[in-house]
């Protein structure tokens, strides 16, 4: 055996401040069912995104040194904040890497006809103008607005996220009208907690405007990047998945189970990423 070929046994490993980077696992596990995924949930830590440019780097750095620990062959930054904040391409140069940033932009790009996208996301992520610089890199005559929805992750972590939920949709309905009203086509959900609340969102926007999930689509550049470098795992056996996270193993297990469909007790294990 070479040594690309005990590489592409190894885990790939995924990061966010908490549960939303699940909706990036949640594609990897039925987009490449036999890899094994290592996820780290910064849940002691979270939130990332009213924090300052230096502390989300030394969390991104530390999250990764975590995930490095265990024979990755890849790492995903699945968080919007980390992704739009930091020069993600500075993080890692040693194995292939992602932010959700990129792939969610080519996304967005493609999917608008109108050529007006709205982009959601933490107070850092809209503050970063980080999206609307990409699309315009891409497609430079888009109108992009872009809103901070601050209060959509504490309520994603507490697990307010079902379609009937009254205060999630109170809150959405805040945030999404101005957008709505500017005519956008498509929307970025720029934080990786946000597709949790996906059926609000979309009752919301309406069907004709395209939602587009940053961790679906680095899940699926995650699968075209692999395969680039003979890096996926050709096995037949089932992939596992393991979750680290560095509060409360009850919460995530609670909430992770609501949004992957099952039981991941016994899976999650609690660090001190310190
Ligand atoms: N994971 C973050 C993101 O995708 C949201 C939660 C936070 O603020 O840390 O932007």
């Amino acid at each position: 055996m070479n040594d690309m070929e005990k590489m592409s046994d190894f885990a790939i490993g995924v990061f966010d401040s908490g549960v939303g980077g699940l909706t990036t696992v949640k594609e990897l596990n039925r987009i490449l069912p036999n890899e094994d995924i290592i996820y780290f949930g910064d849940t002691a830590r979270i939130p990332y995104g009213s924090r300052s440019k230096e502390t989300i780097l030394k969390y991104a750095n530390e999250d990764i040194n975590f995930l490095r620990q265990h024979g990755i062959k890849m790492i995903i930054a699945a968080c919007g904040t980390v992704s739009s904040v930091i020069n993600t391409k500075k993080l890692v140069d040693d194995i292939p890497f992602t932010g959700v940033l990129l792939p969610a932009v080519q996304a967005a790009c493609s999917a608008t006809v109108n050529g007006k996208i709205g982009v959601i996301g933490t107070q850092a992520t809209i503050k970063s103008g980080s999206y609307g610089r990409a699309i315009k890199t891409i497609r430079p005559n888009t109108f992009v607005v872009g809103k901070a929805c601050p209060l959509f992750v504490p309520l994603v972590e507490n697990g307010y996220t079902d379609r009937g939920n009254k205060v999630a949709r109170i809150v959405a309905e805040e945030y999404l009208e101005p957008i709505k009203n500017e005519g956008v086509d498509t929307l970025i959900l720029g934080c990786t907690h946000y597709p949790l609340l996906k059926d609000i969102i979309a009752d919301i926007m309406g069907e004709e405007v395209t939602l587009i999930s940053p961790g679906e689509e680095a899940a699926k550049f995650a699968n075209l990047c692999l395969l680039e470098q003979n890096l996926l795992n050709t096995s037949n056996k089932i992939g596992k998945n393991t979750f680290y996270v560095s509060d409360s193993v009850e919460m995530f297990e609670e909430n992770a189970k609501q949004f992957l469909g099952h039981d991941v007790h016994g899976n999650v294990f609690k660090v001190d990423i310190n």
